[in-house]
């Protein structure tokens, strides 16, 4: 009995063990590979490299061109691979790849690894997509305007920047000449003679026409900036200023930017200009009325008058000092629109930040316009030629910008303007507000008036 008993135990433990033994097997499952950096990149190839997993007999790459790998580069659609790395062949020139890995025993596959970003030297040789930018974007269920900054001096027929206006561009904002220290020599003395031909060049060419600023703190003349009168003598010459340039380009310029930059930087307060301490808390307002009175006197009922302020989508105090701002506008029925500058980089806003600040102006019923977009590529001076990797993060974020755009109710659309034709004529480099060293490449044509990627991203995000 005892020996009996003793048996059972002893058959137990083994039949145990073994269990416990194929237990340990089927729960042995494959560790997911990690992708590294590529090697070797070239004008046509790279060299595509990750860890080895224990057990694993070989490795499944995908090398595709979109990071959801939707397609796979011929020949890289889990192509087997018994290295820990692989010389993938046969690419293009300037061209973003994705590649990824999985490992692989007889009888199992793991996970997918992380996703390795490549761009290959060179130059793409794909030719940008020549279609012209108003023509697909007049094409869209819901079109809108794509604008232009522009100087007077431009505008010579036969110019190259006189032929890319007509062909691509179906708005202009000028990019100083309708200033308030361009226009006002003097309390009352005008020079119209530049801001006229910018306007002239529009109405002739069905080209609309965006007012850009009335009132701007970097824009005062030196005689108000020394005006002697009093606070409300002071007011007085603003509202005259504003009632005389709205009456002159009434129905010539479709809208206006009224204020532009009023909300500071810091802490969402009111930027402490000279309008803010001679004409108190209410100047926005009160310019926004002397702006919609001078229209309807004049007859333009229909003239759009829009708030501009900049980084509103990363400084989130800003953002909502703006957006009381323009609860205010509201509640005294004299605004239509906001007009959001977009001075991006290629890293920042992120989508959504874009997103969350557009949309807060389509809950309030406002037109938007994306007024002054460009996308600069070396904000930390850390590169000296316009490279490949930059060149198709830009054509992305432009891609992201022009997506965001075309999605907003038609309601809310108005336009998208690019501040400035060629990179190196940018304003970025030179500002000394912005304190950008280096040089730049923030638009959608080179020096020498070809498109870029960046166009070629525009028209992407019109699909
Ligand atoms: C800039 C122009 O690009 C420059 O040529 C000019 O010297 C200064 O102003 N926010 C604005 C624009 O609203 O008017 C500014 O334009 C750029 C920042």
């Amino acid at each position: 009995m005892k020996i009996k008993f003793l048996l059972v135990l002893v058959s137990l433990f083994f039949s145990l063990n073994s269990c416990s033994k194929e237990d340990n097997d089927v729960a042995e499952t494959l560790e997911t590979p990690t992708a590294n950096a590529p090697k070797d990149v070239n004008d046509n190839g790279f060299k595509a490299k990750w860890n080895y997993v224990s057990n694993s007999k070989s490795y499944l790459l995908d090398v595709s061109t979109s990071e959801n790998f939707d397609t796979f580069v011929a020949n890289y659609n889990a192509k087997p691979v018994t290295d820990l790395n692989e010389v993938v062949v046969g690419l293009l020139g300037g061209t973003q790849y994705y590649y990824r890995v999985r490992a692989k025993t007889e009888t199992e596959i793991s996970d997918y690894s992380n996703v390795i970003s490549v761009v290959t030297t060179g130059s793409s040789g794909i030719p940008e997509d020549p279609t012209f930018l108003k023509v697909k974007a007049n094409k869209v269920a819901n079109p809108f305007f794509v604008g232009m900054a522009i100087k007077a001096s431009q505008l010579t027929t036969g110019s190259p920047y006189d032929i890319i206006l007509k062909n691509e561009f179906s708005s202009i904002s000028a990019e100083y000449e309708m200033k308030m220290d361009q226009i006002s020599t003097a309390s009352g003395v005008y020079n119209w003679s530049v801001a006229d031909k910018i306007v002239a060049y529009g109405n002739t060419n069905g080209i609309n026409v965006h007012g850009h600023a009335l009132v701007w703190h970097n824009a005062v003349p030196q005689w108000l900036k020394n005006f002697s009168g009093t606070d409300a003598e002071f007011a007085l010459e603003v509202k005259k200023y504003i009632t005389d340039v709205v009456t002159h380009y009434a129905g010539k310029v479709k809208s206006w930017d009224v204020v532009n930059e009023a909300v500071d930087d810091t802490d969402g307060k009111m930027r402490n200009t000279i309008f803010l301490q001679r004409m108190g808390a209410n100047y926005v307002k009160d310019c926004f009325q002397w702006a919609k009175n001078a229209a309807n006197a004049a007859g333009d009922t229909k003239l759009l008058l829009f708030y501009n302020d900049y980084a509103t989508s990363t400084n989130i105090p800003k953002q909502d000092k703006v957006f009381s701002l323009v609860d205010d506008l509201k509640t005294a029925n004299v605004i239509d629109g906001l007009g959001f500058q977009m001075h991006n980089t290629y890293l920042s806003p992120t989508k959504a930040q874009i997103e969350t600040d557009l949309n807060k102006a389509v809950a309030k019923g406002l037109k938007i316009h994306v007024s002054e977009l460009d996308i600069q590529v070396n904000q930390f001076n850390d590169i000296t030629t316009f490279t490949n990797e930059r060149r198709l993060v830009q054509k992305a974020k432009y891609k992201e910008m022009v997506k965001i755009y075309n999605a907003l109710p038609v309601a809310n659309k108005y336009a998208l303007t690019i501040w400035g034709m060629r990179d190196n004529e940018s304003w970025i480099p030179y500002s000394t507000d912005l304190n950008h060293v280096g040089n730049d490449w923030p638009l959608l044509y080179d020096s020498n008036f070809a498109i870029k990627s960046s166009h070629t991203g525009f028209l992407e995000g019109l699909d």
